[in-house]
């Protein structure tokens, strides 16, 4: 287990995007489709309804859509770009990467790009890493993107992990900040022992794709809920305690909690412990339910977008994914 905690310079988000597709699938959608009830999802997890992408519709689609309204909202021309990283679990192909499929789509030409791997945290690792990459001095305009069509590797006969993901995009502009807004402490972490808890057994080096592979339904998301289910809790707990501390800040001066949205009992188990008030946690996942690397990013764009989230305000972030990945970050808007 790794768990890396970060002070410095500070980064800002000059901007933000939200993409979320058209069709809704509703908890009694999903009861006509695996044995399962409306009462059932709501008590568990939260959920009412998430949004699912057209066929025809990929990750880059979506994260194209995102990272244009991101780059409006921040007044930056996409040829202005340095780099653009996406966060993704669910990629258009294992390569090319959709960071460079997203270039093409917006004209960013100037910019570098790659994915990044760490599933429901990938978007707060994206962020870190920008900011990294911003601190060296060589590039000044970073494009972060979440985008997932979470879709494509849900297996629709499995209850257990079928009624809780969906589909959408959202993206974050990162230059430096001025009169210190930006981002004021992080922590990562990762513990890869915990790998098989979460996974996508086939379709890589390990397990390449095969007609057996297909029939075991090894392309779809594997999970053991409860045990992931606490973990995450204490995780993101944590790691929230630590930016707090690292930013020389108590929860009392937080404005703002954005948590992964993964599902609301872990929501309010990680707000029980640190004594948040539900009033500062930013919540969509009863609409859109666990957009996994894009949950964050999209949640974020609302809160902005509705006027929630003021300039400085101080907002904490707590992330938790496959892996194990986990995160929090503390960021002054
Ligand atoms: O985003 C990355 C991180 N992901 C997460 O953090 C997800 C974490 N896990 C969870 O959110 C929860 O574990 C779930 C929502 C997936 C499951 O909730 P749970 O309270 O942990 O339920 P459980 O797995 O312990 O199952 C309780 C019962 C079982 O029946 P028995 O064995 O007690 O008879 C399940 O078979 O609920 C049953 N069940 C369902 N019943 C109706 C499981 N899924 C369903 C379902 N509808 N969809």
């Amino acid at each position: 287990m790794s768990e890396i905690a970060s002070v410095g310079i500070r980064i800002a988000i000059t901007g933000t995007g939200a993409y979320l597709p058209e069709r809704v699938l509703t908890n009694d959608d999903l009861s006509t489709m695996v044995d399962t009830s409306d009462e059932w999802i709501q008590a568990r997890t939260g959920m009412r309804e998430r949004r699912i992408a057209r066929e025809d519709e990929a990750t880059s689609d979506m994260g194209a859509v995102a990272a244009t309204r991101a780059l409006e909202s921040a007044g930056v021309d996409a040829a202005e770009v340095d780099l653009i990283i996406v966060a993704t679990c669910t990629p258009d192909m294992i390569f090319p990467s959709t960071a460079c499929h997203i270039q093409e789509l917006i004209g960013a030409k100037n910019a570098f790009c790659f994915d990044l791997s760490a599933a429901c945290s990938g978007f707060l690792y994206g962020i870190e890493t920008a900011r990294g990459m911003i601190t060296s001095g060589v590039y000044k305009t970073v494009l972060v993107i979440g985008a997932e069509k979470m879709s494509s590797i849900t297996d629709w006969e499995d209850r257990g992990t079928c009624i809780l993901f969906g589909d959408g995009a959202g993206a974050a502009v990162l230059q430096a900040g001025d009169e210190g807004h930006g981002i004021m402490s992080t922590v990562m972490g990762s513990d890869g022992s915990l790998g098989d808890l979460l996974k996508l057994p086939a379709g890589g080096s390990r397990t390449p794709a095969s007609a057996q592979t297909v029939e075991d339904r090894l392309h779809f998301t594997k999970m053991g809920g409860n045990q992931v289910f606490k973990h995450a809790v204490l995780c993101m707990s944590e790691a929230g305690q630590k930016a707090l501390d690292l930013a020389g800040l108590e929860i009392a001066d937080v404005d703002w909690v954005i948590p992964h949205q993964a599902n609301m009992r872990i929501i309010n188990a990680i707000a029980e412990r640190a004594e948040v008030p539900l009033e500062k946690l930013c919540v969509n996942l009863e609409r859109v339910g666990n957009l996994s690397g894009a949950s964050v990013p999209v949640v974020l764009d609302e809160a902005v977008r509705d006027g929630r989230i003021k300039r400085g305000d101080i907002i904490l972030f707590v992330v938790f994914g496959a892996g194990f990945t986990w995160g929090a970050m503390v960021l002054q808007w």
